[in-house]
Order: structure tokens, then sequence, then C-alpha cells
């Protein structure tokens, strides 16, 4: 902290994970940063959901890692403070780091808001609100060198090892679209993890609108499907039923049109580092979107139950992490999609808390 600067001038911000919650001592300055974190997509502070944790421990080691991966209020206060001329000093974990298996009530960061005429812009700040996860079928162009180039540089500094892969390796392309689809097809078929995924399915404008979280379902047919009592969501659907085999084709196609993909893995795989590679995703991401690319992870082979053991294994090998014992953090397809609009919101107030 700088010594000459006013009580005004310092803002402390205090985020924590135990209800969603961040205990705000600002008033105007936070509640813009927070206005900006809200606006950010699933890395943001509205996409933290403790129920996902509620729903089983089946899937529990993704979701715990996925949480910091995903805690990115930091990280889109980092941007929003810049572009407002504030400094931040982040101080993880402030009262120390969770265990390994769950989160408890202690706050996850410390941010200390500061007012410096030195401070710039980031750039990829304007790219926030363009920003969203195209996760439908990509157009045939590969994405070119200057784009994956400055994907890359996106993540510099941050204690990750980034991948990319494009159509010109063709068997490797080849052997990251089978993981995907076998990983895929386990999580469907494996009743527990199919059922988790139901137990936050939203379907229709209407349940999307009183939720604003979970899985969004608007295709007509499963509109009409649910409207007509025969999606039964306290049930897993069999295999070989019209909804397993409509998501199927339906992922499949996506896979099939996958011009590229991208991968995050780290080292270490502790709290500060997930929290670092969520930051290290938001840039990537951010910096694609500024090429006018879009990214859909794909976190099924990433998983840690049994039914995924050979997947995640295999996606380890095939990137390189199981040789250098890193861990495969975030792992995703990339290229060109259509436009889209933003995924459903909560909003601001369901997550501010006044200290
Ligand atoms: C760590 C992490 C893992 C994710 N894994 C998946 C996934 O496997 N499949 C998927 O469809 N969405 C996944 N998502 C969610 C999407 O990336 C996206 O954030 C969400 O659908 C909201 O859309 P938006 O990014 O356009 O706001 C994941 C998000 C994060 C942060």
């Amino acid at each position: 902290m700088n010594p000459s600067l006013g009580h005004k001038d310092l803002r402390q911000v205090r985020i924590a994970v135990q209800g969603n919650t961040i205990w705000r001592q600002t008033e105007r300055l936070f509640q813009r940063c927070a206005e900006t974190c809200e606006r950010l997509p699933r890395q943001a502070i509205n996409q933290i959901d403790r129920n996902r944790f509620k729903t089983g421990i089946t899937r529990r080691q993704q979701y715990i890692p996925s949480l910091f991966k995903r805690l990115n209020p930091v990280n889109g206060l980092l941007l929003a403070a810049r572009q407002r001329g504030y400094r931040t000093e982040v101080t993880p974990f402030p009262e120390g780091e969770f265990s390994a298996t769950a989160p408890d009530t202690r706050p996850t960061a410390r941010i200390r808001l500061v007012r410096d005429a030195q401070v710039q812009p980031d750039p990829l700040f304007a790219q926030v609100f363009k920003r969203h996860t195209h996760k439908g079928v990509y157009e045939a162009r590969t994405p070119d060198a200057a784009a994956l180039q400055a994907v890359r540089d996106s993540v510099k500094g941050l204690p990750v090892t980034l991948g990319l892969v494009t159509r010109n390796e063709e068997a490797a392309m080849a052997r990251h679209a089978q993981i995907a689809m076998d990983a895929w097809r386990t999580e469907l078929v494996t009743p527990r993890t199919l059922l988790e995924s139901y137990h936050v399915l939203r379907i229709g404008p209407k349940e999307i609108a009183q939720h604003r979280d979970g899985i969004s379902l608007n295709s007509p047919m499963v509109r009409a499907l649910n409207a007509l009592g025969l999606f039964d969501r306290t049930q897993a659907s069999a295999p070989d039923s019209s909804e397993i085999k409509g998501q199927l084709e339906r992922f499949n196609a996506a896979i099939a049109s996958t011009p590229a993909y991208f991968w995050l893995s780290t080292a270490r795989n502790d709290r500060i580092t997930q929290l670092e590679t969520g930051r290290a995703y938001v840039r990537a991401q951010l910096a694609a979107t500024a090429q006018g690319l879009s990214m859909h992870p794909l976190s099924q082979a990433l998983q840690e139950y049994p039914e995924q053991a050979a997947h995640y294994q295999a996606v380890h090998q095939l990137l390189g992490a199981a040789e250098r014992g890193h861990t495969v953090q975030m792992w995703t397809r990339l290229g060109h999609g259509p436009a889209i609009g933003p995924a459903p919101r909560r909003g601001l107030e369901a997550h501010v808390r006044k200290a």
C-alpha cells in the first residue's frame, strides 16, 4: 500500500466461497467492479454454486478444483479494477488454504484496491462482455498461427503449461476426439453422474429464468418431452434412450467439427495453483475471443471417479502431462463458432453481502 494514499483511496474487498458471498467494504467502486464480475462468465462469482457439491460425491474431486478455476471474481475484479485505475493487492487464502477434499468458510482471497496513477487498463477487458462459451458446431477453418500465438501470450507469467493442437496434426486430433467422445459417453451412461446433471437441469425459459444457474436446455424437443411429462429427471435415462442418443449425436457432431484443441496443465495442484489456473483460463479465453475464436471445455475425462479413470489416464498421456507428473486442469475445443448470446446469470444482489 502506498502510505501517501488517503483512507478513501484504499478499498478492501473480501471474497468468500461459503454461501457464494462477498463482503464488501466499499460502496460504488466495488459495485462497479462486481457488476463487471457478475457479467463475466462461468468463471465469475455467480457461477460458484455450492449446491453442486451437494448433488453427490461421485465427481467431487472434479468439482472442487473446478470451483477454484471458476472462482474468478478475483480475475474479473483484477481486470475491472485496472480499468478504473486501481492497483490490486491479492492475498489468496488469507486465513489458510482449504483442504484437498472440501472448501470451508474461510475466505478465498482478500483483495485491496489501491488508487494508482501508474495502472494501465488491460486490453483483454474489452473482450469481457463479448466472451461466451460456444458448445455447438464450429466452422471448418483452422485458427491461424497469429491467433494461436495471441492465446499463448495471454498466460505468460502464470504457472501453467499451455498446449494447442490443430488439424495439421491429424493423428493427435483423432485421439483428442476419441477420448472426448468416450469420456462424454461414460458420463452419460453412468447413472449417478448423469443424475448429478439431471438435478441441475433447467428446461425451458421459465426454469432458466427462475434459477439462472445449472445446465440450461432450451431445445424444442426436450421442452416438449418435459411438458408432456415424458422426461423424468429423477431417473437416469437408459443408455439406448432417445435422450442419451440425442445428446451423444449432438456432442459427437460438435467434436467432428472441431478444428483445434487447447489445454492447460500444472506441475502443482494446490489451491493457489488452481486459482492461478482459473486466471490463466479466463485470460486465454478472452484472448481467443479477441481473435474471433470460441472455446468449449471438455471436463469429463478430467474428472476423478472410477469409470473415468481410463480416459483420465489417456488424456494425461496424450497431452504429455503423465510423463511430467502434471495435472491437466482445462481441456477445451477451440474454433470459430457463430455468434451467441450470454448464458443466464443470477444477478449481482444474489452474491453481494454488506459487511
Ligand atoms: C473449470 C470449468 C469446467 C467446465 N467444464 C464444462 C464442460 O465440461 N462442459 C460444458 O459444457 N461446460 C463446461 N463449463 C462451463 C462453460 O465453460 C461455461 O462457462 C458455461 O456454460 C457458461 O457459459 P459462458 O461461459 O458463455 O458464460 C466449465 C467451466 C469451467 C470454469
